[in-house]
């Protein structure tokens, strides 16, 4: 059985020969999956507005679907290192308000840390959620609660005054007391710059393959769709696989060959022929 990563665990990859993955997930049953493979962490990511509720976006995700789904991920995985991520609006009216928000997807989710996008502006609530003894992950570059702001989900950092502007919000993020950062839709050159130059743990989507460690939408990584991002390679075709047994499914009740004597209960009633 694997045994689970920990802060101080994930901090000490820097540098190290191995790259540490994570992956999404947003309920129990996957999260068992992950829990017996190899993952070594499972974010459960504010993805889940689209993965799990059919919006277009994470903007509509509450603080209150993040402490449920992250709750069930956590029963499911008690031996891989669970990120809950903060919501559109739980982090950005005041410090204060931060902290309790993340207080609560903390004890409440029962997540390993949080996860927060946001460079530069946002070291003062990294800080202060740091102090109130809560681990935080940021994540900058691509941040797709801020996607309106970016005109879509766009590649960031790609002119050398946004590349020295994102570097200098992962130095912000760093010296405000981050764990770790999500690197996210950046230039792999950019992605090889940042990790070399931090002294904490990049984990990259859609950033190269430089970073310390890399992150996965779960949907996107097995095939789940078949429209995926190009950063992403499809380690599996479960959309063939799931629709192919739907429409087994569906023959096999058509031809009467399912159920059959081995998948139904075949005690004897006797007299069943008096039934009235
Ligand atoms: O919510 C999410 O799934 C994320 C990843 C894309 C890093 O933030």
């Amino acid at each position: 059985m694997k045994k689970k990563i920990t802060v101080p665990g994930i901090m000490a990859l820097k540098g190290g020969d191995k790259v540490a993955t994570m992956i999404t997930c947003y309920d129990y049953t996957n999260a068992k999956l992950v829990d017996e493979s190899d993952i070594d962490m499972i974010l459960v990511g504010d993805s889940l507005g689209m993965t799990m509720l059919g919006y277009n976006g994470t903007v509509g995700v509450t603080l209150e679907d993040m402490i449920y789904h992250t709750k069930h991920v956590v029963k499911g995985a008690p031996n891989t290192f669970v990120i809950g991520d903060m919501p559109f609006g739980s982090y950005n009216v005041s410090v204060e308000d931060a902290i309790r928000n993340a207080s609560r997807l903390f004890a409440e989710g029962g997540c390993d840390c949080i996860k927060l996008e946001g460079g530069t502006d946002f070291a003062p609530v990294i800080k202060a959620i740091v102090k109130a003894g809560i681990p935080v992950c940021a994540h900058i570059g691509l941040t797709p609660q801020s996607a309106a702001m970016m005109g879509g989900f766009k590649v960031q950092g790609k002119s050398l005054q946004a590349a020295q502007e994102l570097l200098d919000s992962a130095r912000a993020v760093q010296e405000a007391g981050a764990f770790m950062v999500v690197l996210e839709g950046i230039p792999a050159m950019l992605a090889k710059a940042i990790s070399e130059k931090l002294t904490i743990p990049t984990m990259g989507i859609g950033a190269g393959a430089s970073c310390d460690m890399q992150v996965l939408v779960a949907q996107d990584m097995l095939g789940m769709n078949e429209w995926v991002p190009k950063f992403v390679k499809k380690f599996a075709d479960l959309h063939t696989t799931i629709i192919g047994a739907y429409n087994e499914y569906v023959k096999e009740s058509n031809a009467r060959t399912f159920p059959n004597e081995a998948t139904q209960y075949n005690a004897k009633i006797e007299g069943i022929e008096n039934l009235k």
